[in-house]
Formats: C-alpha cells, structure tokens, sequence
C-alpha cells in the first residue's frame, strides 16, 4: 500500500510551520495509523532526516495523547475513535493524508503535530478532587448510590482529555471536556462538599485559558472518542446557575 502524507510540520512554538509532502510506500492495511507514522520516521532516519513529532502512550485508545487531525477531522474519518485505534485499512492505496496538529489557541503548536495542552490539567487543578476522611476505605454499601446516578458518573468519567472537542468545535470551546470532569463528581455523594465551587471554579478557569463558549453545534459529541454526551453541557450550565444562587 502507498500512500501520500502530507504533514504539518513545524520546529518549534515560534517558528513559521508548512504542510510537506511525504510518499511513503511499504504500508499494510493492519497496520495502525501510528505504525504508519513510524515507518514514515524510519524512512525519514536512513535519508537523515528529521523524524516528524507526534504524540502518543497507551495506543489503546485509552491515555488521550495521540490526538490530530486527519483529512480535516479530530482522530480521522470514524466517529468516536482514537488516532491509535484508525488502521490504514480505512484508507485506499494511493490516497492523499493530511494530518495537522489540534488546531486552538489554547492548544498552542509544541513542535510538528504535538500541542500544548496544559489548559486541561489547569482546568482539573481547580476541582478535580474531592474531600474525604483517611484512614480505612467505608464499607462499599455504607453510600447507597441509584444505578442512574452512578451510570452517568461512570460515563462523564471515560472523559480522557485528549482534546477532540476542543479542535473540532467551531468556537474551540472545552465546555464537553469540562462538563465531563464536573459531572463525575458534582453527581456522586462523594463530591458533595465540593459541588458548588467546582463548577465555579472549573468553568472560570475554562474561560481564562481562552477556550470558546459553547453553542450546541454537537460536533464535539460527535468526535469523542468516549462518546460523552454534550447533556454533561446542559447540566453543566444549570449546575452553574445553582451555584451562583446557593454557592
Ligand atoms: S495513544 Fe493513548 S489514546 Fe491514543
């Protein structure tokens, strides 16, 4: 399989960057679109070349690292799908790629297709956590917890923060990321003491990163590769609301 990526690349956060052409030839259709990418880096090593920057961990769709852009869409051409999870079998010999780093201004370029994206842990730095007493773990039923509340828990919690939503939303907004990493806890017993001020306190440092405001285009659903619901928006909103009526 040969195909024609055309990267991104760019040195450093204050440089000029382009969009070069690569023919890489050699590809399977098993392998993953970061085996691709490594290939391209070995080719580019025997020529002496400056091997192309992305980033990743897991390749499991699990650590949220390796997130880019693929022929104009966050992770490429599947919905709710990590870049570590896409194959080149959904690509056809002799295809033109283009992949480009997240584009935000809060997600500013490190260098090729990595970005910065301290934004997100400062977000989680202002409520991320909750207060509990030490010592030996309660017994598990001492909390009773409905079914429905725990589910959606669990699911605002399969957030991973890679930043999809954020680079396909037409206002760069983080409002799902956040959302999500509200919810998780403002939703449980165990986030209880913290409810009012986290949502107060994460939705004011979204802001301050320079993050857009949301305006339910749906496209950050859409994108996600944990399918988190933008109804963690909605709730968001009203939580917000509460909070600065009884915070
Ligand atoms: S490398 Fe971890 S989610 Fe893709």
């Amino acid at each position: 399989m040969q195909v024609t990526f055309k990267i991104w690349r760019q040195e450093g956060p204050d440089y000029k960057g382009a969009i070069r052409d690569y023919e890489v030839d050699g590809l399977t259709g098993d392998m993953s679109f970061l085996e691709a990418l490594d290939h391209l880096n070995e080719l580019l090593v025997l020529k002496n070349e400056k091997v192309i920057a992305y980033e990743y961990d897991c390749r499991e769709g699990i650590c949220g690292q390796c997130g880019v852009f693929i022929n104009g869409r966050a992770h490429g051409p599947h919905d709710n799908m990590t870049t570590c999870q896409l194959h080149m079998r959904s690509f056809k010999d002799g295809d033109t790629i283009v992949v480009e780093p997240w584009r935000a201004s809060s997600f500013p370029v490190i260098k090729d297709l990595i970005v910065d994206r301290s934004a997100f842990d400062r977000i989680i730095e202002q409520g991320a956590y909750i207060t509990a007493k030490t010592g030996t773990a309660p017994e598990a039923n001492a909390i009773p917890i409905p079914k429905e509340v725990s589910d959606n828990a669990m699911d605002a919690a399969a957030c991973i923060g890679c930043g999809a939503c954020v680079a396909t939303c037409k206002n760069s907004s983080a409002a799902l990321f956040t959302s999500a990493k509200i919810n998780h806890l403002n939703q449980l017993p165990q986030g209880k003491a913290e409810e009012h001020k986290r949502v107060q306190e994460m939705t004011y440092q979204m802001e301050i990163e320079g993050f857009g405001s949301c305006t339910f285009t749906g496209a950050c659903e859409v994108e996600c590769p944990e399918e988190i619901s933008i109804l963690n928006i909605a709730e968001m909103n009203a939580r917000n609301a509460k909070a600065k009526l009884f915070g």
